[in-house]
């Protein structure tokens, strides 16, 4: 078949699939009589992370806190106002002769899945159709465009022969939501933006979906990045996980080390608030209590410092460093880092114990 196959693997393992370096993306409030900027909403505000050859990193964190706008920017369907984008090792939407990878084929190999299962379809389209239509566009014909269609269909676990023809309201949810992971494949990605795939689905239908995801990774080499607000979902299906707080990173690390050993007080609150099905750990106030604060106009120093229990005046003076817990665990707390003067300096991790 003469569908574009994966790119080759051009850096080997060791080099990052995607390398991030201080994202921001600001979105300016306009008001008044004269539709002046008034203020801007912090959306993404210096986020920088890998993602490795392979792996799930998980991005968590609560609604509002910037992860669409990072998975957007990430898919390049709007451009960051500062930072660089290095796709295996090729500055991205740089010019090809330059070294870079221009934006047409980076749009290619890096594909999104939303958690609107109707949004990407288009209703008046047998679904075999919709999935085909990329790879038309980039110039298969139709007839093998349809049969890799078909052949996706049945590696979603839609059997051809009873879905090819179908429309999408004729589908359940989970069922239009596997297509929509199907026409993410068809132009062979080597990365998949998942935002909040599942989170529109029932519990039992998510759990198969979630499954499936985990072995169309393993069976197409692919590389995810997996946004969900839900941390029970995150910590299923992540390697490495990536906890956001108002456009900023709070805590980075592997997925043990983030759910077993939390350093971050946000992440540390989070984890707490989740409901237990254990009711002997059930608490009776929630730890994390309030909405985050206007990303608009947010906090000075740590952002987290107005709902923080171990907030000092270290903590409104100065923006935390993110310190290195070892074994690639950060945390952007005061409390993490021994040099910063908080009380707590360096007791980060036994804080939780
Ligand atoms: N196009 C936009 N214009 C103005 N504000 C926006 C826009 N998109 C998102 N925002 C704001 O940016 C912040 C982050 O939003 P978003 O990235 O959607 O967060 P999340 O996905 O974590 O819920 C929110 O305060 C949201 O209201
Ligand atoms: S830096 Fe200060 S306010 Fe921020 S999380 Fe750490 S202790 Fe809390
Ligand atoms: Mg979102």
């Amino acid at each position: 078949m003469s569908l574009p196959q994966p790119a080759p693997d051009r850096g080997g393992p060791a080099q990052p699939l995607l390398a991030l370096e201080g994202l921001v993306k600001h979105f300016p409030l306009k008001g008044g009589l004269f539709g002046r900027t008034r203020a801007v909403v912090r959306a993404v505000d210096g986020v920088s992370f890998t993602v490795a050859k392979g792996e799930t990193l998980g991005i968590v964190g609560e609604s509002g806190c910037g992860k669409s706008t990072t998975a957007r920017l990430l898919m390049r369907l709007m451009e960051p106002d500062a930072g660089s984008m290095i796709f295996d090792g090729e500055p991205v939407g740089e010019n090809e002769q330059a070294g870079g990878v221009s934006l047409r084929d980076y749009r290619r190999q890096v594909q999104m899945v939303f958690q609107d299962s109707y949004a990407s379809l288009n209703p008046r389209l047998p679904i075999e159709e919709s999935i085909a239509f990329g790879p038309r566009v980039h110039g298969l014909p139709a007839g093998e465009a349809v049969q890799r269609a078909r052949e996706l269909l049945g590696a979603v676990g839609l059997a051809p022969e009873s879905f090819a023809r179908r429309y999408p309201h004729e589908l359940s949810g989970g069922q239009r939501q596997r297509v929509n992971i199907a026409r993410a494949l068809a132009l062979r990605p080597r990365l998949v933006i998942l935002d909040e795939p599942v989170s529109a689905l029932d519990k039992s239908v998510e759990a198969q979906v979630l499954n499936l995801l985990v072995d169309l990774k393993e069976g197409f080499g692919l590389t995810y990045v997996f946004i969900s607000h839900d941390l029970n979902v995150v910590q299923y299906i992540s390697d490495r996980v990536l906890v956001m707080y108002l456009g900023e990173v709070a805590e980075m690390g592997p997925v043990g080390a983030i759910y077993d050993r939390p350093a971050h007080p946000y992440t540390q609150a989070l984890l707490a608030s989740r409901p237990s099905m254990d009711p002997a750990r059930r608490r009776t106030k929630p730890p994390l209590t309030g909405d985050p604060p206007n990303p608009v106009n947010p906090p000075s120093g740590c952002r987290f410092r107005t709902r923080c229990p171990h907030a000092e005046e270290v903590c409104a003076a100065r923006k935390p460093n993110m310190a290195a817990l070892g074994e690639g665990h950060v945390a952007a707390c005061h409390m993490a880092d021994p040099a910063s003067g908080h009380s707590k300096a360096g007791s980060a991790l036994e804080a939780v114990a």
